[in-house]
């Protein structure tokens, strides 16, 4: 008989956001007419810009014209794109990336969970917790529960920020802005990490795809702004939520040339190396079009209309924060991030809160609970929602907190 990848049995039923977009599907058939205010998966609201709009629909007639139609395209991403990247993201930052070391994809989710295929299964890894489901589920999907796997505890004690491991770890996950606590770490503190790598020879994995909403620029947007990254880190980046890319499909990770590893025999091997075949292997490019509307991103229209949309993101959060604060709740994040973490009130546990929230709110978020074991009695609310929908879901809690 067949085998199974076995690991895939000791993970939890179905995803995170799964798991509650069944719960509010229920809630919505048993309650119809319930008017439901989602602030749980941090999904944008705002349509595409013109930018982008006007490139998508120049490049939808390209395919249609026989001299301008694209087949197959490179698997790394057509250069006009790459270039742009590594002018607008880095160059112009101070930031020495070349447009080879980027790689055009379709997804951070898919980049950082397929980063593994590339990895050793020896390694031992360090996720934080709380976590992005994604890069300890498609771990375990990988290596199993195993004690390979180490968990770095994010309180409220160390801020949400992670000490480097005592032990030794091969590889760790990085998410700043951090998904889901939203906090963001300092240059010193990314640094302690890029240090600590080096010196030992591990791997960070640095998802910056929330670093557009940093709004102090002493924070860096890129691991690559610290001396010797390039030596010990690879960078994923999305179009999601700084360009309403979710439903588009559009993001980037970045494998310098300099990182490399040594192998078995001694050898050292390029990790750009391993992901070019990995990636030239399992995927066939993102879609000309919409790497065409991405590169419509980096127009000085679309840079413009980019950071309206992002502002008036972070003008959703500075209205939690405040409704928050007034309600007396303590929470975390929403000032360099698009989620604010905070306690469960009344010492109910995440998925009670939940419970409340959407029962006598019809306001969805997301329990705690569900990035990790360290996530229990704290709740994420997004501010992806229109402004007027925020400031609605906002009055809806306070009058809750009035009647508690
Ligand atoms: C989230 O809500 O955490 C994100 O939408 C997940 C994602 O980007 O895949």
């Amino acid at each position: 008989m067949f085998q199974v990848n076995q690991h895939y049995l000791e993970l939890d039923e179905s995803y995170l956001f799964s798991t509650i977009a069944r719960k509010v599907e229920q809630f919505s058939t048993s309650h119809p007419g319930a008017d439901i205010i989602r602030l749980g998966i941090g999904d944008v609201t705002l349509p595409l810009s013109p930018a982008v709009i006007s490139a998508l629909h120049r490049s939808v007639d390209e395919m249609g014209e026989k001299e301008h139609f694209r087949g197959y395209g490179p698997e790394q991403g057509y250069a006009f794109l790459r270039e742009a990247i590594a002018e607008t993201d880095f160059k112009n930052r101070g930031i020495d990336i070349s447009p080879s070391e980027i790689f055009v994809s379709d997804g951070s989710k898919s980049d950082t969970g397929n980063i593994g295929d590339i990895l050793g299964e020896r390694n031992v890894v360090a996720i934080t917790d709380p976590v992005y489901p994604v890069y300890l589920d498609t771990t375990l999907m990988r290596i199993g529960k195993t004690d390979k796997i180490r968990l770095l505890r994010c309180s409220e004690e160390n801020g949400f920020l992670p000490e480097v491991p005592a032990v030794r770890a091969d590889v760790v996950y990085l998410c700043y802005p951090n998904n889901p606590t939203g906090t963001v770490m300092s240059r010193e503190q990314l640094k302690r990490w890029v240090d600590w790598a080096l010196e030992n020879e591990s791997l960070i994995l640095f998802d910056a795809a929330y670093e557009a909403f940093i709004r102090d620029e002493s924070i860096p947007h890129s691991i690559y702004e610290i001396e010797g990254a390039k030596r010990c880190a690879i960078e994923f980046r999305s179009f999601s939520k700084s360009a309403g890319f979710t439903g588009l499909r559009c993001s980037y990770t970045v494998v310098p040339h300099e990182l490399k590893v040594v192998t078995a025999d001694g050898s050292k091997v390029s990790l750009h190396y391993l992901w070019n075949r990995r990636q030239s292997t399992k995927f066939n490019g993102t879609p000309y079009i919409i790497q065409r509307a991405a590169e419509a991103v980096y127009t000085a229209q679309g840079q413009q209309e980019m950071q309206q949309m992002i502002d008036s993101y972070m003008q959703n959060a500075a209205l939690i924060r405040q409704g928050l604060s007034e309600s007396g709740y303590t929470f975390f994040g929403g000032e360099h991030s698009p989620y604010i973490w905070l306690k469960c009130p009344d010492g109910l546990d995440s998925w009670q809160f939940f419970d409340r929230l959407l029962e006598r709110c019809h306001i969805v978020g997301t329990p705690g609970i569900g990035f990790g074991a360290a996530g229990e009695g704290y709740f994420r609310l997004t501010a992806f929602n229109s402004a007027e929908r925020t400031a609605e879901a906002i009055g809806r809690i306070a009058q809750l907190s009035s009647t508690r």
